[in-house]
C-alpha cells in the first residue's frame, strides 16, 4: 500500500496549471456511448476513476485509449449492456452509464454503486426520472435491469427534489436520443452539466437550458462524434489554493476556470488573502496570518459553496485566527477528515451537520489514513502547513481526483513523498 510522507512548514509558491475536471471528464466519457462515431476528448486528467471510465467503455464494446491526457473513444459498435459489478464498484460515478446505455440502446444492467464514503448516497432520483421516461425498471440481489417498455425512452416533464448532479446528469444522457421533449425542472446547474451539454451540442444535440434550473432536452436519431476540451478541474484549483493558503504561501494557478471558481474565491477572500483574477489565472498571495470566516461556511449545490472544497478550506482554517463555523448540507458524512486534523492538532467539533474549528496558531505532523477523496487532499493540505512530518495511508482516496499530487505540491515547493 503507497503513503505519501509529507514534510510540513514550507511555504507554496509558484505556478501550476489547473488540471482538467473529473467530474466532467466522466459524463463526457459516457456521453461518448451516445455518439456512434469518434470522439476526442482533450484536457482528459490521469487519474484512476478516468481509467476505471474507460474500462467500463471498453467492456461495452467501444475502444478508449488514453494518452497524454488526451482519450479517444469509438463507440461505432456497441455488443455488451451489461456491467459486470465489479466494474460498477470500482467508481461511485459509474452509474452515469446507465443514462448513456439506455439512451443509446434502450436497455441496460447495472449495479448500486457500493461502499459509500460520504454517507448513503441513493439512486432513487435517478430510477424515478428513468422510470417517467418509459423504462422499466427490476432490481433485484443489487443488480438493476433496465429496458425501454417501446424499445426506445421517451420524453418527460421531470421536477427533481433536489438538485443532483448525477440525476440531472443521467437524464440528458437518456433524453438526448430519446423520443420527444424533455424538461427537468429544478436541475443541477454546477458548471459540470454545462460542460457535458456543451460536448453533446457539438456531437449534435437539441439541449439549452443548462447552468440554469430548467433544462430543455429535444431528442435527436443523429448524434455523431467531436472533440472537446474538458473544461479545468475547479475543485483540484480550491484545493491548491488552499494548500497555499494554510503555508502561507504564493502562487498562480493557471488554466483555472474562474467564474465556475467564484462561489469558492469568494470565501477565501474573507481569509484575508489578496486574490486577482484575469485571463484563466487566479494569483494568490496569503498574509502571514489567515483570518478565520465570520460568515458561516454553508455547503449548497451551486452556484453556492462547493461541498467538495469544504474540507480543504477546512484545513486552511485549522490554523486562522478565531473560529470558523461549516454547515454541510449536501452529504451526511462529510466530517470523516476531522479525526485526523484533530490528530495533527487542529480544534475541530461537529455537531451534526455543523463543524466548529478554532484556529490553533499551529498543526503537527502525525500518521494518518485518508477516509475519502477530498477528505485526504485536506489531510495533504494540513501536513504542509504543520510542523514536522505526516504519513498518509489509503492515498488511493487522493489518487482518484488529482493527477500526480505529489508533482503539483512539488513544483510549488512542498516537501511530498509517495512512498511504497
Ligand atoms: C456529484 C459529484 C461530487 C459532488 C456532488 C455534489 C461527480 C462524479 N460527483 O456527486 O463530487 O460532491 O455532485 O456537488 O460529479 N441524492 C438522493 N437521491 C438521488 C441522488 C442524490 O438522495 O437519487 C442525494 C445524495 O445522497 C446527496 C445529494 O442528493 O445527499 C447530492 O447528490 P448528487 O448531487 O447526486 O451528487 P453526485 O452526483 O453523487
Amino acid at each position: 500500500m503507497q503513503r505519501f510522507i509529507i514534510k510540513g512548514g514550507r511555504r507554496l509558491r509558484g505556478e501550476l496549471p489547473l488540471q482538467g475536471s473529473k467530474n466532467s471528464a466522466l459524463p463526457i466519457m459516457a456521453a461518448t456511448l451516445l455518439c456512434g462515431g469518434e470522439c476526442v476528448l482533450t484536457g482528459c486528467p490521469g487519474l484512476t476513476d478516468i481509467y476505471s471510465a474507460a474500462r467500463i467503455l471498453n467492456y461495452t464494446g467501444c475502444r478508449c485509449t488514453f494518452s497524454e491526457n488526451t482519450a479517444a473513444v469509438d463507440s461505432r459498435d456497441i455488443r455488451e449492456t451489461s456491467i459486470p459489478e465489479q466494474l460498477m464498484r470500482e467508481m461511485r460515478s459509474s452509474i452515469i452509464f446507465m443514462g448513456a446505455l439506455l439512451g443509446r440502446t434502450g436497455e441496460c444492467i447495472v449495479s448500486i454503486p457500493g461502499g459509500c464514503e460520504l454517507g448513503p448516497r441513493p439512486i432513487d432520483m435517478h430510477l424515478a426520472a428513468m422510470r417517467k421516461m418509459g423504462i422499466d425498471i427490476k432490481e433485484s440481489g443489487g443488480r438493476i435491469v433496465c429496458r425501454a417498455a417501446a424499445g426506445k425512452a421517451h420524453g418527460a416533464r421531470l421536477s427533481l427534489a433536489f438538485p443532483s448532479v448525477g440525476a440531472t446528469e443521467n437524464i440528458i444522457l437518456c433524453a438526448v436520443s430519446a423520443e420527444g421533449e424533455t424538461v427537468v425542472n429544478n436541475a443541477a446547474r454546477e458548471p459540470e452539466i454545462c460542460d457535458l451539454c456543451e460536448f453533446l451540442r457539438q456531437c449534435g444535440a437539441d439541449i439549452s437550458g443548462d447552468g440554469e434550473s430548467r433544462i430543455i432536452i429535444n431528442g435527436r436519431n443523429d448524434l455523431h462524434g467531436c472533440e472537446h476540451r474538458i473544461m479545468p478541474d475547479r475543485i483540484a484549483g480550491a484545493t491548491y489554493l488552499s494548500m497555499t493558503a494554510a503555508t502561507r504561501g504564493e502562487m498562480i494557478l493557471s488554466n483555472a476556470c474562474i467564474s465556475e471558481m467564484e462561489p469558492f474565491l469568494s470565501v477565501l477572500e474573507q481569509t484575508g488573502c489578496s486574490i486577482y483574477t484575469g485571463e484563466n489565472r487566479i494569483y494568490l498571495r496569503s498574509g502571514a496570518r489567515l483570518k478565520a470566516v465570520s460568515d458561516r461556511i454553508r455547503t449548497m449545490p451551486h452556484p453556492g459553496f462547493p461541498t467538495d472544497a469544504q474540507a480543504v478550506l477546512m484545513a486552511a482554517l485549522a490554523t486562522a485566527d478565531g473560529t470558523s463555523v461549516f454547515e454541510e448540507n449536501i452529504f451526511d458524512c462529510r466530517y470523516r477528515h476531522t479525526d485526523a486534523l484533530v490528530k495533527m492538532g487542529a480544534d475541530i467539533q461537529v455537531l451534526g451537520k455543523v463543524a466548529i474549528v478554532r484556529g490553533v496558531p499551529l498543526l503537527h505532523g502525525a500518521s494518518v489514513e485518508a477516509t475519502d477523496l477530498r477528505g485526504g487532499a485536506a489531510m495533504v493540505a494540513a501536513a504542509l502547513a504543520a510542523e514536522g512530518t505526516t504519513e498518509i495511508s489509503r492515498i488511493d482516496h487522493i489518487d482518484r481526483g488529482y493527477e500526480k499530487i505529489e508533482e503539483a505540491v512539488g513544483r510549488l515547493g512542498g516537501e511530498m513523498l509517495r512512498s511504497g
